[in-house]
């Protein structure tokens, strides 16, 4: 990489390079605070999604991870997406791919497949319905009972959403995040023990947020300030509480969102201050600097399979949002 400026000359340099590219930039809550704060619009895998969709300007700065972006150019074709470091992958992602998808629908013919946002293009072109955590549960409800569901690939996303509609017939693939299946049972009780009195908010692929719901079923955790709640859940949640102390179960970038949209009065806690995901961490303001300057980093998907994901990614967006996860 040549040379950048550094500190203010480099924001200086987005702030102009932005402008002139006619560039969006979008940011997904897990990114760093000072990526987030030079972004144009922060969100969750589905307001990104929405806002990418619907965007007028040239070019889309994608601040996230691969897989965000990718959907960002199936959605906007005709708009040059740039990731300013394609190393930045996903685990979960990485749980299933487009042969292992074919397989299993192989075995279970007339199946409707849902697949997390967090997929491969590839995957979502093997897909009917794509979702993220704020409206798995509803993209559930919407498909009429008597269809067998496969859902992909998020192993505790895909649970609680099995409880939270009751559905019988789905089948969970065994995937996970790295980041969130390593927030475990011991870190809540350990955490919950340190602060008794604070609210308890948990992202749905969490390692823990079967077993939170049964401390909460068995009397162990109040269920008045316990909620299993998506990214922008929590985002409302945190700018609503009027809770001293708040623990959250998730990747450790959004507590700078949720400690400023709060007043001040609210102390937001880790549940585990090691749930940092290496992949968001890598885009930084130099890179990001360096991608508006050069234009390297663009993002391209086969039209072909572009096509088909498309239609599982505007099934989703067709559902909208209405619950937020916040179940
Ligand atoms: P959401 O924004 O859908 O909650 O996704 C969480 C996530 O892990 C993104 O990588
Ligand atoms: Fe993927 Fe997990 Fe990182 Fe999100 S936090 S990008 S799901 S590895």
């Amino acid at each position: 990489m040549a040379e950048l400026p550094q500190g203010q000359a480099l924001l200086d340099g987005i702030q102009k390079l932005r402008k002139e590219l006619d560039a969006v930039i979008l940011a997904h809550y897990y990114q760093d605070g000072d990526i987030q704060d030079l972004a144009d619009f922060v969100g969750d895998s589905l307001q990104l999604s929405q806002q990418a969709a619907k965007t007028k300007a040239k070019v889309i700065v994608f601040c996230g991870v691969h897989f965000m972006a990718e959907t960002a150019k199936i959605l906007s074709p005709g708009k040059t997406v740039l990731l300013p470091d394609h190393a930045a992958g996903c685990s979960l992602a990485d749980s299933i791919t487009a042969g292992q998808l074919r397989e299993w629908k192989a075995g279970h013919p007339g199946a409707v497949v849902v697949s997390y946002v967090n997929t491969t293009a590839a995957v979502k072109a093997e897909t009917d319905i794509c979702c993220t955590s704020s409206n798995a549960a509803d993209v559930v409800r919407s498909i009429p009972a008597d269809r067998e569901i496969l859902f992909c690939p998020d192993q505790f996303l895909g649970a609680h959403v099995q409880r939270v509609t009751g559905r019988s017939n789905m089948h969970i693939w065994a995937g996970e995040c790295h980041v969130h299946a390593g927030i475990s049972p011991s870190d809540v009780r350990a955490q919950v023990a340190a602060h008794p009195d604070a609210e308890i908010l948990v992202h749905p692929e969490c390692g823990c947020t079967t077993s939170v719901l049964d401390l909460v079923s068995a009397g162990d955790l109040p269920a008045e300030r316990t909620r299993v709640l998506s990214t922008g859940g929590m985002v409302e949640a945190a700018a609503r509480t009027t809770s001293s102390e708040v623990l959250v179960a998730t990747e450790l970038g959004i507590l700078h969102q949720l400690r400023a949209l709060n007043g001040g009065g609210t102390r937001f806690i880790p549940m585990n201050d090691r749930a940092a995901c290496r992949y968001m961490k890598m885009i930084t303001p130099a890179k990001l600097l360096h991608t508006l300057r050069t234009g390297e980093g663009g993002v391209d998907v086969d039209p072909a399979i572009a096509e088909r994901a498309r239609r599982a990614v505007e099934a989703m967006i067709a559902i909208g949002e209405p619950g937020r996860g916040g179940e």
